[in-house]
Formats: structure tokens, sequence, C-alpha cells
């Protein structure tokens, strides 16, 4: 068994949910892993916590994420679908991802 790979949750702007695994022993953010699964965000800004696009709703294992920082709150705070567990998926490194976490993707898929 590699240990490196995790499952966790991901429900996209359709309502499915998927299990999915994740590789924890790169640098990547959770946009970009999701985006390299055809997961459906635009992240226009390319990962700088300027378009929102990478929106989620984190459903299960918010407590276990680092805090956000001052960037990313500030475009937290200017979206009309925020909710209390809202992250930008481009802030959030999957090294920091834990088993069964569980994500909802509500960024636009349109602008
Ligand atoms: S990709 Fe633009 S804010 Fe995350």
């Amino acid at each position: 068994m590699d240990d490196s790979l995790i499952k966790i949750n991901v429900e996209d702007h359709e309502g499915n949910q998927q299990e999915i695994e994740v590789p924890t022993d790169i640098s990547l953010s959770l946009m970009e892993v999701l985006k390299g699964m055809d997961y459906h965000i635009l992240a226009t800004c390319g990962g700088m916590a300027l378009c929102a696009t990478c929106h989620v709703e984190v459903k299960n294992g918010y407590q276990s994420l680092t805090e956000p920082n001052d960037d990313e709150w500030a475009m937290l705070d200017t979206l009309p679908k925020l909710t209390q567990t809202s992250r930008l998926s481009c802030q959030i490194k999957v090294n920091g991802l834990k088993p069964g976490m569980s994500f909802k993707l509500l960024g636009e898929t349109q602008i």
C-alpha cells in the first residue's frame, strides 16, 4: 500500500459525489490536483487567491486545515456563496490533507 495516497470526497457543481485518491507527497494545491482530474475549476488567477473560482466548502475536516492567510480571508469575504467552512482550494496544499476529508465545489464555472 502506498502511504502517500489518501482518499477524500469531492462533490462537483452538479451534486455528484466521488471518492478520489490524492497523493500527499507533492507540493501541489488541492485546486491543481482537482483540475488535473478534470474537475471544472476555472482558476483564472492561477492560484494567487485573486479570482475565487476555486472556492470550495469543506464539508468534513475543516479544523484540520491550516488557517487561511490574510489574502485568502479578504477574497473569501467578497463571496456571495460564502459558507462557515469556505476555503479557496488553491490555498490548500494536498500535503496537509487528511483521509476522509470532504469538499464541495462552489466556485463560478463561467465568468
Ligand atoms: S485559483 Fe484563483 S483564487 Fe484560487
